[in-house]
């Protein structure tokens, strides 16, 4: 077994699991590597996406689980010596597909969530906006609000209709100052310079109504915060705005305003093949959903809907069913779900038959619900592998962020699940490296559904799996 314990002292934030149920070694003689006697996991940089929040264009959007632009700049200089084709097909707010650009590659991108497509998508194209004509729009929101707000301006627009909350999400106060915006979005700017308003407005958005992430979005007064009446709200999207001008420039800086061999599809990597040829990848870096049943649909409802692209809960549907590993809300109600590729792994199957087998008078919030939502998310695994061998050339890497889970009280080392299934696939496993050993628990750990007990050796880690196409 990897021994986290050696790496945790380095870091402050070390969630102490208090219980883990008795369980033998999972793995057997199973030959992954692991650094864990390497100090930082074999030179790779912590993965956490906190470092971004500082750094131009990375900064734009606050992304939950994404990871750190130097992990990134790591990965790529150490795997491509020269200009290559980089791949994220679970691309966040597009952490990899930046600094690839930044490196002088070529990116492909997927990403389902059309909030956070639409962000990698104005990333990568902001080194060909015309700040001038930004800025000229900036000016001419702060007169037209300015007048707005000092003269009872009655708006015309409305709240999304579809978008029902628990308590309100805005306060009258806050939602006035959102319409006038939405007015102004409507009347005075058009193509990427509304959309990049658009943007502004919503990585903005939740900052200024009743709900917070905790981590997963809920109302403040739940999180002992208060609620919000009143918000400088124009004031804060121009802030916003005047930021993201200030790093396009210095994006133009970086990489000049030459067309970049940039795509990204707004759709599941699961649909790999419609879009791309086999063998035209020569580095992945990507972390698919954790198996922490983190709800990004449900956590970017407000964006979904105050940007038009959701208008009703059936609309959530389809994004539910592609993503990565389903959610535990989709599957739990099933009769029993099981893994579906061939040859699973026989130390997989036995966790999954425990997490089943778990409180099965607690109906679908038992070990059934859960199993089956493991179940789910393994079977996307093969699915993703299978696309992730199908893009790569040969001797392509690539390089998985993943982060392993307890469910139900039995510990899911989910990273040598997927090396187990990329193995399986005929993809080599060329190591596990473990950048960050602790983790702090996620939305899974702190709803309560975690039950059973945990050994106090349990820890939750972040590992990089690095395969290699033969
Ligand atoms: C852990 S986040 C990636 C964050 C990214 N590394 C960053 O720094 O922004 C996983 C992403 O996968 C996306 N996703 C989930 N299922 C997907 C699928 N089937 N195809 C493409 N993207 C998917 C989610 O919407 C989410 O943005």
């Amino acid at each position: 077994m990897i021994d986290t314990h050696r790496l945790s002292s380095q870091f402050t934030c070390v969630k102490k699991l208090d219980s883990v149920i008795d369980q033998p070694s999972l793995f057997g003689d199973t030959v992954v590597k692991s650094d864990a006697a390497v100090p930082n996991g074999g030179g790779f940089s912590d993965p956490s996406f906190a470092v971004n929040k500082e750094i131009p264009i990375h900064r734009w959007v606050p992304w939950i689980a994404g990871f750190s632009r130097n992990f990134v700049s790591d990965a790529l200089s150490r795997y491509l010596s020269k200009p290559g084709t980089v791949l994220d097909p679970f691309a966040g707010v597009g952490t990899t597909l930046v600094e690839s650009i930044l490196a002088g590659h070529d990116v492909i991108g997927f990403e389902i969530n059309p909030y956070a497509a639409m962000a990698c998508r104005l990333k990568l194209m902001a080194h060909r906006v015309n700040t001038e004509k930004l800025r000229a729009a900036i000016r001419d929101f702060e007169v037209f609000y300015d007048h707005a707000s000092q003269n009872e301006y009655r708006p015309f627009s409305t709240p999304p209709q579809g978008f029902s909350t628990r308590s309100a999400f805005y306060s009258p106060k806050v939602l006035y100052k959102v319409l006038i915006l939405q007015d102004f979005l409507a009347k005075n700017v058009a193509g990427t310079v509304r959309d990049l308003f658009s943007l502004a407005f919503a990585s903005t958005m939740v900052s200024y109504s009743n709900y917070s992430y905790e981590p997963s979005l809920s109302r403040r007064v739940t999180g002992g915060k208060r609620d919000i009446f009143d918000f400088p709200v124009g004031e804060a999207i121009t802030a916003k705005l005047r930021q993201m001008s200030k790093d396009i420039d210095w994006m133009r800086d970086q990489v000049g305003t030459n067309a970049i061999n940039s795509r990204i599809y707004n759709t599941s990597f699961f649909n790999c093949r419609q879009h791309l040829d086999s063998g035209v990848v020569d580095l992945m870096i990507t972390s698919p959903p954790y198996l922490n049943n983190y709800h990004y649909n449900r956590n970017t409802r407000p964006h979904l809907y105050w940007l038009g692209f959701t208008n009703a809960p059936k609309d959530f549907r389809p994004l539910e069913q592609d993503n990565f590993g389903k959610y535990w809300q989709t599957v739990r109600e099933l009769d029993r779900l099981v893994l579906d590729f061939p040859n699973p792994d026989a130390e997989l199957v036995r966790s999954l038959e425990l997490v089943r087998a778990q409180k099965p008078e607690k109906g679908i919030y038992g070990g059934n619900g859960w199993a089956n939502y493991a179940a789910a998310y393994f079977n996307d695994c093969y699915r993703f592998l299978k696309c992730a061998k199908w893009t790569l050339r040969r001797r392509g890497t690539a390089l998985i962020v993943i982060g392993n889970n307890i469910l139900q009280g039995v510990m899911i080392p989910t990273d040598r699940y997927l090396a187990k299934i990329a193995e399986s696939i005929g993809l080599e496993v060329v190591d596990i490296h473990i950048p960050r050993a602790t983790r702090i628990g996620n939305s899974i750990i702190q709803s309560g559904v975690r039950v059973g007990k945990a050994k106090s050796s349990d820890s939750l880690y972040e590992a990089v799996v690095e395969l290699r196409k033969r």
